[in-house]
């Protein structure tokens, strides 16, 4: 396999789709170039690395140029060794020196670069390119927590997820009905309805927790039905941000209700049963191991998956799964730093049976690499947006990889196989 020299790098200061700065880089390689800006959460865990120097992306440029001659001569296609010496120019644990944001950029450009080197995509290039399958999009259709207004949903997302969809054109399809489906909805209780959306494209409207479960379910129901295909309901609790741990309480501020740890479990899993949920993401806080194991092993048939738990980092992984904590893991490589380690913790993940659940965040970019990485790490979901620019460019890359794999009219690449 030809090695992949990085001959220069160089950065810049540009903006994510919440209009907040952020870096992208381009790397080179042989006249080849690769180019990756760097996402931003408002949702993070405490266990994420760090993404801007100082919260500043100039600042994150301007270091860059410092070290960028240590990279210069590096294989762009070796995922892990460039993570390797990325996390040795950092020398932190949390990429606190150079800024998680760097080594996202970096190593996804990098990998990029390669890929277009070989002349092959980069989801092959992650993996071997063979039995691929596509991910089932799962599809952020109303939001509350942190992505929408103070008067949305303490739950930070309501997803749908299209289970019963043979190939991506039908789930891709299904998404969007949903999403339309809950505005119609909306416009039933309330004609002055202004259409408002929240971070990832879903829609801000002023329901507590329980009428917002009503409305979704009702949505996937109608739509199931519609297209003859099986659309489930997920939920991001995002438990982390509602979470007191002074008090020991979570701290429902909008419904204003609170819930003890106990309450809480109970809580989770009669909404589980209550709306036949298919995913539940960060049902407790993000030290919660023991309730988490708990939840995944009395709700069946259902996808439990640590966001913040995890934050994308092996050794949370290694834990959780040493005390069943969770059947599914989030995969966001800005959570941990560098394309290498997230290829890591995927494949940890898969080792021990856990479904990949590759992830965008709320400030996002058009990058389409998000798809790639899906596909390359053998995600059974891509979670994203279901509408936005940012959101709609990864998933209409779920549709060119398939198209590129069609050998005979009519025959699609397979969608990934659900385990529960
Ligand atoms: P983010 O959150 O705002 O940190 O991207 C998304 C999530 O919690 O899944
Ligand atoms: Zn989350």
């Amino acid at each position: 396999m030809s090695v992949c020299t990085i001959k220069n790098i160089t950065a810049r200061v540009c903006y994510d789709s919440r209009g907040s700065q952020t870096i992208e880089a381009e790397v080179q390689v042989d006249g080849h170039v690769g180019r990756a800006t760097a996402p931003t959460g408002a949702s993070t865990g405490k266990h994420e690395a760090v993404g801007l120097v100082g919260g500043d992306a100039r600042k994150t440029c301007k270091v860059l140029e410092t070290y960028k001659k240590k990279l210069i001569g590096a294989d762009a296609s070796d995922a892990y060794e460039l993570s390797k010496l990325l996390h040795k120019i950092d020398g932190t644990e949390n990429f606190s020196r150079i800024g998680g944001s760097a080594a996202y950029a970096i190593s996804i450009a990098a990998a990029e670069a390669a890929a277009k080197k070989r002349n092959i995509p980069l989801y092959a290039l992650l993996s071997n390119g063979k039995n691929i399958a596509l991910p089932y999009p799962l599809g952020n259709v109303f939001g509350g927590g942190k992505h929408a207004g103070e008067g949305s949903p303490d739950i930070q997302e309501f997803l749908a997820c299209p289970k019963g969809a043979k190939n991506i054109a039908d789930a891709l399809m299904a998404n969007v009905e949903v999403h339309r489906e809950v505005r119609r909805i909306i416009e039933k209780r309330d004609p002055k309805f202004s259409g408002g959306k929240g971070d990832e494209g879903a829609w801000a409207y002023p329901v507590n927790n329980s009428q917002a479960l009503e409305i979704t379910y009702e949505a996937v129901s109608r739509v199931s039905h519609k297209l003859g295909l099986e659309v489930r309901l997920g939920l991001d609790v995002a438990s982390s941000s509602m979470w007191d741990p002074k008090h020991k309480i979570y701290n429902y501020f909008r419904a204003g209700k609170k819930l003890t740890p106990e309450q809480q479990l109970e809580y989770v899993l009669e909404l589980i049963d209550k709306y036949d949920l298919i995913y539940i993401e960060d049902p407790v806080h993000e030290e919660a191991f023991e309730e988490f194991s708990r939840i995944t092993s009395e709700a069946k048939g259902c996808i439990v998956a640590g966001d913040d738990l995890f934050v994308t980092n092996t050794n949370r992984l290694r834990k959780g799964a040493r005390l069943g904590a969770g059947n599914g893991v989030i995969l966001k490589v800005n959570q941990v730093g560098t394309l290498g380690d997230a290829l890591e913790f995927a494949k940890t993940a898969r080792q021990n049976q856990y479904a990949v659940i590759t992830s965008h965040r709320s400030g996002d970019s058009p990058d389409q690499h998000l798809a790639h990485i899906a596909v390359g790490t053998h995600s059974l979901m891509m979670k994203s947006g279901v509408v936005g620019g940012e959101r709609v460019a990864k998933l209409n890359e779920l549709i060119r990889i398939n198209d590129s794999r069609l050998i005979n009219e009519g025959e699609q690449v397979p969608m990934a196989k659900f385990v529960v």
